[in-house]
């Protein structure tokens, strides 16, 4: 099962551009882009203090019946399904792509 370090790894490769080396929404690009990037690190502040796992999970994997354009982010699902970890998300062990498994991990990891 991937932990909190691969999911570090995988958030250095994929999502500091954005995001921010810490998460936060400053990264390099995030000037440049017509949204600003969610601060990461404020999204169980944001919902009640319970880290929304499940929401952050749909909203990286992305939304197949809407083009990707649709939105500034990245979808990140596609190739993922085929390598599926057992997650528990809302108490249900859910089919869960192996790197956003430990992305999730990680991302719990850095609220504030
Ligand atoms: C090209 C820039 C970009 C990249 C790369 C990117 N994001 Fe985002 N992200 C955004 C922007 C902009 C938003 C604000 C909402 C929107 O307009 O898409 C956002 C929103 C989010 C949200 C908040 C969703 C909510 O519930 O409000 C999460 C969680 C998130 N990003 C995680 C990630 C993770 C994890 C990665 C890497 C796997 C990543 N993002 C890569 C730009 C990016």
């Amino acid at each position: 099962m991937p932990n909190r370090s691969d999911g570090r790894a995988f958030f250095a490769e994929s999502c500091t551009s954005c995001h921010g080396p810490s998460g936060r929404g400053d990264g390099i690009i995030s000037k440049d882009l017509p949204v600003a990037p969610t601060d990461l690190t404020t999204l169980s502040r944001t919902n009640g203090g319970t880290f929304p796992a499940t929401r952050a999970l749909a909203y990286i994997w992305g939304d197949p019946t809407q083009s990707h354009l649709a939105r500034v982010m990245p979808q990140f699902g596609g190739a993922m399904a085929d390598d599926l970890v057992p997650v528990k998300l809302d108490g249900v062990y859910t089919p869960t792509p192996r790197a956003l498994a430990g992305l999730l991990a990680y991302l719990e990891s850095i609220q504030g």
